[in-house]
């Protein structure tokens, strides 16, 4: 696509999802429903004011329609082929960078035509980004299934603001450089003028990878990009900088939240209170209830706390009388080969501790491989005394925000891992290294004995971070930064 012909839509946000899922009725007529994700939440005022539109793919192959509108929303519809969702989505950016991003926790998978799909897929979203944009108008780019579009796009649309945010980790430089496609995916990311990151050590990362691939000085939140590009060359570079013809992009810490205050607002209706009581009832009124809730991925480390759990079990320090874990694993990518293992692997170790500690009126883990809605997800986090997160690696872990928002009542104890993004921010939480399994087996009996005082002392803490960090915050915080970069006061739109 090379022609600079613009649209009309001055916000835009690209994601490789949209926000909306496809429902096919039983009579096979087709209709939208709208994901109850954060981001559209925190979004959906900006687009409403300005001229906005979603740019993403529909979830199900080869479904071209043109742009429609849903809740006051432009839906721009990119389409894949299969062998699109097989080599860009599953491929590249599941079974690729998805692995490399998360500290080759499972081994990344590199093929040279799962990156050539990337390639031109990226260079779609990018086309149709470029279509729609109005002159000058902002677009926000969503996370690494899109990093090249920043600098596609600015290559058709030099007129535009582009903000980039990152949601999952950046990796060290040490296993970032396996990738093949290491300097093209950097060049791709600096094509946008402000780049966010979900933690201060993922910004640090990615600036010391702009440094080694790309000989760039970074100083602060700022890398200065030369206007022509100097690659490979950090001579020309230097020559460059002399005369001046450079420009920073801003590459910084943004972290991520909920729609906290609609959280709490679900959690105080009678009915939502009301379920929680049943559903501990249902499980037969143990004295604790502890509770997992995770999409089914390798980097949640839902095995590291079915180990530790079952230890317990095994040595007599917790009983199925006492004790019920419910774990709820949310099916996620399952045709990508190591997420069918760990679905057999989960399920095996779930099967035993029912088998070896069960008794006919108790079982120790009630296992729901579904999602549920999100009244039912808030009754849950307030039938939880205890909410084990032990991510082995997660950009935020949004999970453990909602539990914080939920808990009106200052109850319940927050098991955190350290490697999940939102250990920075939740400080008091009982905060876990998940692959030292001993100290995730102290850390459930610290809190299923924590004195009612500390828990809320804790609660009361971790609420206040979540309750005035919320999602509109973070995408005011990143779209004033993403603003006062808008061509430095040329003719930009400014978003109202
Ligand atoms: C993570 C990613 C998102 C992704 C989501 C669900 O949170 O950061 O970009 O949409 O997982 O994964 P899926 O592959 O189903 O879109």
């Amino acid at each position: 696509m090379t022609s600079t012909t613009s649209g009309t839509y001055d916000f835009i946000v690209v994601s490789n999802r949209l926000p909306v899922d496809r429902v096919v009725g039983a009579d096979g007529s087709a209709s939208w429903t709208r994901s109850p994700g954060g981001l559209v939440t925190a979004l959906e005022p900006v687009m409403k004011q300005n001229e906005g539109a979603w740019i993403g793919w529909g979830g199900q192959p080869d479904l071209e329609l043109d742009p429609f509108d849903s809740d006051g929303i432009r839906i721009i519809p990119v389409a894949l082929t299969a062998l699109e969702i097989e080599q860009y989505y599953e491929g590249f950016s599941n079974d690729t960078l998805w692995p490399l991003y998360h500290d080759v926790i499972a081994p990344p998978s590199y093929h040279r035509e799962w990156w050539d799909s990337y390639v031109e897929v990226n260079q779609r979203f990018a086309d149709a980004a470029a279509v729609a944009a109005a002159p000058g108008a902002v677009v926000w780019i969503q996370d690494y299934q899109l990093q090249l579009v920043p600098k596609l796009l600015r290559g058709i649309r030099p007129d535009l603001t582009i903000g980039f945010f990152n949601h999952i980790p950046f990796p060290p430089y040490g296993i970032y450089s396996q990738l093949p496609w290491r300097t093209q995916i950097i060049e791709g990311l600096l094509g946008a003028d402000v780049i966010g990151f979900q933690r201060v050590a993922d910004a640090s990362n990615f600036q010391r990878a702009v440094r080694r691939l790309k000989g760039y000085a970074t100083k602060g939140y700022q890398v200065e990009v030369p206007i022509v590009d100097a690659s490979p060359g950090v001579r020309v570079y230097g020559e460059i900088k002399r005369q001046g013809s450079f420009r920073t992009v801003v590459a910084r810490a943004f972290p991520i939240s909920i729609d906290s205050a609609s959280f709490e607002e679900l959690a105080r209706t009678p009915e939502v209170q009301e379920r929680a009581k049943q559903i501990r009832a249902e499980l037969g009124n143990p004295r604790t209830v502890m509770l997992g809730v995770d999409r089914l991925d390798y980097t949640k480390g839902i095995t590291h706390r079915l180990k530790a759990y079952g230890e317990l079990l095994a040595e007599g320090k917790l009983s199925s009388e006492d004790v019920t874990l419910v774990q709820v694993a949310n099916p996620s990518r399952e045709r990508v080969q190591a997420y069918m293992a760990l679905r057999d692997d989960i399920e095996l170790t779930v099967g035993r501790i029912n088998g070896d500690y069960g008794t006919i009126a108790h079982v120790p883990i009630s296992y729901q491989h579904h999602g549920f809605p999100r009244d039912e997800m808030v009754a849950l986090y307030l039938a939880a005394d205890v909410m084990l997160v032990t991510a082995l690696r997660d950009g935020m872990n949004l999970v453990a925000k909602e539990y914080v928002a939920c808990r009106f009542d200052d109850g319940g104890v927050l098991i955190l891992s350290e490697f999940a993004g939102a250990s920075d921010e939740l400080k008091r939480a009982l905060l876990v290294n998940p692959h030292d399994i001993d100290g995730v087996k102290e850390a459930i009996l610290q809190a299923i004995a924590m004195p009612k005082s500390e828990r809320s002392a804790r609660m009361r803490s971790l609420r206040k971070r979540v309750l005035e960090h919320d999602v509109s915050r973070w995408s005011r915080d990143f779209l004033d930064v993403l603003e006062s970069r808008a061509h430095h006061g040329s003719e930009g739109h400014r978003l109202s």
